[in-house]
């Protein structure tokens, strides 16, 4: 068997992928190894910030694939229960943000990408890539009846997250990666309970929390916690109760919680995004820690770049834009990386000054004052929430 494309992972990087090629006329063949419901029930981000918005519109895609509710583009920064609104509006022309949790994207992309009868294989098992330095890789992997297949193709799409088997195919030293843990952990909750009006970020003495919205009656909360610390040491009331504290709102609503885990605020960068023919897309190349929301809009930017650089080559044999992809990726990575980190010490260090100490306490409260006060501080602020900076074609 042969294709254009092999594309590695059915998650937002791999179907983004799959849509932009198939909309191209590019062959591909898509292997998830989990199964459609699976994919399609799996809880992350939220929001699909402007630019990728306006990418999605510029494939014509946006109504189909985004839905969702237009986000106006207010967040909430509440610091010791006082309200401070910032927005992400930079004054440019089209469409804006979306509120889009992620599992809604992907069963959306998913859709639409059978519907133009593209061919996506869920249950693929043992995925291996083959001769990634010639010039047709093959890629074999086992069906969910065990039988054994191999495809050959011009180029494999590794979107596979982070803990697939893309990256790995890598020999040893041909990618460096940059890791960081932030000493951080976050108790991410899943409630049946009213969403906030807009996305609440809160600074508080007994440690960060959060409140976003994940539909007309469901929410997402975060709480700081040990990084070490065990999903079973917070009991629903221990929940509800450090919300209501560091949220400072003593009346907020309870509801079911449907879900809670403890996961470390980390950030990893693999330099470059490609080996060979193999291109890595989305958390298969890097991670970044959730604060800003960039995860999953970097790995609309990765499959954006990839798709067009793809169209070049095989439609004009032009492969330019595949010979600077990873150089292009990795510059909006490592903006969007100071952007979390950025975000993600200030809003913790201000609060419960514990691991960080008085000094970067009083740093932290400085950047929030700047941030309240200074319009030029706010409109760096909307620029990087919105996506739309840095001379992209400069
Ligand atoms: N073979 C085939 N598929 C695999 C394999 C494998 N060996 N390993 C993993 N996969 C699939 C996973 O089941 C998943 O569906 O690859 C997909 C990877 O999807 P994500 O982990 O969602 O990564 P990505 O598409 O890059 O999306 C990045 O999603 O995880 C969030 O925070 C992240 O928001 C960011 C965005």
């Amino acid at each position: 068997e042969s294709t254009t494309v092999v594309v590695i992972g059915a998650g937002p990087a791999g179907l983004t992928v799959a849509n932009l090629l198939r909309r191209s006329g590019i062959d591909c063949v898509v292997l998830e190894r989990q199964t459609r419901e699976y994919v399609a029930q799996r809880q992350r981000a939220g929001i699909v910030e402007t630019r990728a918005v306006r990418m999605f519109d510029s494939w014509g895609l946006a109504d189909r694939v985004l839905g969702g509710v237009p986000h106006d583009g207010i967040l909430e920064l509440r610091v010791d229960g006082e309200t401070h609104l910032v927005n992400d509006y930079d004054g440019s022309e089209g469409p804006t943000a979306r509120l889009c949790p992620q599992q809604m994207l992907v069963q959306k992309l998913t859709a639409a990408y059978l519907e133009d009868g593209g061919d996506l294989r869920f249950e693929a098992a043992d995925v291996s890539l083959h001769d990634l330095t010639d010039d047709r890789p093959t890629v074999r992997y086992r069906t969910a009846d065990g039988g054994l297949r191999a495809i050959t193709c011009s180029f494999v799409a590794g979107c596979d997250g982070d803990h697939g088997i893309s990256r790995t195919a890598v020999p040893d030293g041909a990618l460096t990666p940059y890791a960081f843990d932030h000493g951080i952990g976050w108790l991410t909750v899943m409630a049946d309970a009213p969403p906030p009006a807009h996305p609440l970020l809160a600074v508080s003495p007994q440690g960060f929390a959060a409140h976003f919205p994940r539909g007309p009656y469901a929410s997402r909360y975060y709480l700081q916690c040990p990084p070490d610390d065990r999903p079973d040491a917070w009991s629903d009331a221990r929940v509800w109760d450090a919300l209501r504290t560091r949220l400072g709102d003593p009346a907020l609503v309870s509801g079911p919680i449907t879900d809670r885990e403890i996961f470390r605020l980390r950030s990893l960068v693999h330099d470059p995004m490609q080996y060979g023919r193999l291109f890595l897309v989305g958390d298969a190349a890097h991670i970044v820690s959730p604060m800003g929301g960039k995860g999953m809009n970097l790995a609309l930017y990765d499959a954006d770049l990839l798709a067009r650089a793809v169209r070049d080559a095989v439609h004009d044999g032009d492969d330019t834009a595949l010979r600077s992809y990873s150089q292009r990726c990795l510059r909006r990575v490592w903006s969007d990386q100071e952007f979390s980190q950025w975000m993600t010490r200030m809003l913790h260090d201000a609060g419960d000054a514990t691991n960080s100490g008085p000094f970067h306490r009083s740093l932290a409260r400085a950047r929030l004052d700047r941030l309240f006060t200074s319009p030029g501080a706010a409109g760096a602020f909307s620029e990087l929430m919105t996506g739309m900076d840095f001379g992209e074609d400069a």
